[in-house]
């Protein structure tokens, strides 16, 4: 008797675990929200591979390392004047005004500017007292 209970509580239980991972089964045919999926990094580059990167990985890393642009962030207005510095100063060349609204666009979508990136400053009370000052000189 003892053992048939035993056996009857181990089968409710397997039954039950099995009747769990049906019901999640049943959800896995569901598409994941698109917002969800990452992009891929490209282990050459390190650029997101979404949208228009192959354009920007042609254009932003004939001078310098990819790893330049990836670790900057910025808005499309910020990563215009970036272009624009480049263009004025280090010889980048001009764009068609379509190549370089999509290169700005991959840019500020996958490199925006980011709050968490930096922390907040130190309150002025919670810092050392600073050993160049001449403030107590009169
Ligand atoms: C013609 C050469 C050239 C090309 C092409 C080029 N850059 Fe640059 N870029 C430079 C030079 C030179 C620097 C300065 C490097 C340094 O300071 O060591 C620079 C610096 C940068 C920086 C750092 C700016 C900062 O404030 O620290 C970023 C970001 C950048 N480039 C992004 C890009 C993007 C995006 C593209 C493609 C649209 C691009 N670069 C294409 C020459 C180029």
């Amino acid at each position: 008797m003892r053992l048939a209970l035993t056996t009857s509580l181990i089968l409710a239980l397997v039954l039950a675990a099995c009747t769990k991972e049906q019901a999640t089964d049943a959800t896995a045919g569901v598409p994941e929200p698109a917002v969800a999926a990452e992009a891929a990094i490209d282990p050459v580059t390190g650029f997101k591979m979404t949208g228009d990167w192959e354009l920007v990985r042609g254009n932003c890393t004939g001078c310098h390392s990819a790893k330049l642009v990836t670790q900057q962030r910025g808005t499309a207005q910020q990563w215009l004047t970036m272009i624009r510095w480049m263009q004025k100063t280090q010889n980048l060349w001009q764009f068609d005004p379509g190549t370089e609204e999509r290169i700005i666009a991959y840019l500020a979508e996958n490199y925006p500017p980011d709050a968490a990136r930096r922390r907040a400053a130190i309150p002025p009370n919670l810092m050392p007292a600073n050993p160049y000052s001449t403030a107590s000189l009169d």
